[in-house]
């Protein structure tokens, strides 16, 4: 694992909780986060903060986290930008299999809906399991190029 890796997170008013406690685990564990906002809990709209991570992600070939009130209205803004994928899980295994066939750059998680805890170990799993490639880099490439 390399911990010095650039990480994105970005969420909504609905996801502010769980990212901040996101943004404490990795900084304690030595990656090096930019938070892209929201920075409070007050009402803001999702596909901003999904875009903005999900740009950031490309642009640097680095990885993301964002959460929203679901994970869903912030992922399906992030997926609107070429070259990301990202994936919404609530699961430790949703999280290793959206890497290892996917490839996912961007985890998206609904901070209302998944317990916190378990949050984190979705985020260690995603940020720690390799793409598999072979049979599954054809369809990741089928993604991108739309
Ligand atoms: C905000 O209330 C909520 O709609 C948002 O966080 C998210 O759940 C949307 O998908």
């Amino acid at each position: 694992m390399n911990n010095s890796e650039k990480i994105f997170l970005g969420s909504d008013h609905g996801g502010f909780e769980l990212k901040e406690k996101i943004k404490k685990y990795l900084d304690d564990k030595g990656y090096c986060i930019e938070d892209l906002g929201c920075y409070s809990e007050e009402s803001v709209d999702y596909p901003e903060f999904g875009r903005k991570v999900a740009l950031a992600v490309v642009e640097n070939k680095a990885r993301g986290i964002i959460v929203c009130g679901t994970g869903i209205g912030i992922s399906m803004a992030a997926n609107k930008v070429k070259g990301a994928r990202a994936g919404l899980c609530h699961s430790v295994e949703y999280a290793k299999l959206t890497r290892q066939h996917n490839d996912a750059n961007v985890l998206s998680m609904g901070g209302r809906f998944i317990d916190h805890e378990l949050a984190i170990e979705v985020t260690d799993t995603f940020l720690n399991t390799e793409f598999e490639g072979g049979r599954h880099q054809k369809r990741v490439d089928d993604i991108d190029n739309v």
